[in-house]
């Protein structure tokens, strides 16, 4: 019975984590699209202009004038990289409080400048819609993909 419980616990608590296997699934679909940064900030901004409209230097402009500048390219940059970077600890229980500081440090940003969980979730449908037509996708892909977000939505949830 000790056993049984310990079991189950111990399930819970990876839930927490990709598994090595899991990583793997999720790096090969990033890698496919991390180079499309302005193209992937624009589909965002395109789905929902309410999160354009919290960027100063971006409210109330022409979503496809902008979409050539330097200011857009930053800041695709900057998302991007903060994703690649998290990626690249999954996997690996030993880098969870790494990941835990990093994500949580985004959340209290976030809160700063008033982002709504509601604005989160549309950013959540919007890069999946990305991931999912322009990588490999399928049942597995998307399961790995969505295990990913709860963990770090967990994380982002509990500061807003
Ligand atoms: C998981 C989703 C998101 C990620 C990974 C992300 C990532 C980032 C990063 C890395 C930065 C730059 C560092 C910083 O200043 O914190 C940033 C800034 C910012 N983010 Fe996000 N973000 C996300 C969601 C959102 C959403 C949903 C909104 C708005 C509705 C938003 C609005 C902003 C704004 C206004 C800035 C400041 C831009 C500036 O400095 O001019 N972010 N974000």
């Amino acid at each position: 019975m000790k056993f049984l419980i310990l079991c189950a616990l111990f399930a819970i608590a990876s839930a927490d984590f990709l598994s090595v296997e899991q990583a793997e699934t999720l790096r090969e679909t990033w890698n496919k699209i991390k180079h499309n940064e302005v193209d992937i900030l624009y589909s965002i901004f395109k789905a929902y202009p309410d999160i354009q409209a919290k960027f100063p230097k971006f409210a109330g402009k022409d979503l496809d004038s902008i979409k050539g500048s330097a200011d857009f390219a930053l800041h695709a940059t900057r998302i991007v990289s903060f994703i690649s970077e998290v990626i690249s600890l999954s996997g690996n229980k030993a880098n969870a409080p790494a990941i835990e500081t990093l994500v949580t440090k985004l959340g209290v940003e976030h809160k700063d400048r008033g982002v709504t969980k509601d604005q989160f979730n549309e950013f959540r449908t919007a890069i999946t819609n990305y991931a999912s037509s322009h990588a490999t996708w399928g049942d597995n892909v998307a399961a790995v993909w969505n295990q990913a977000l709860d963990n770090v939505y967990t994380i982002i949830f509990s500061q807003l």
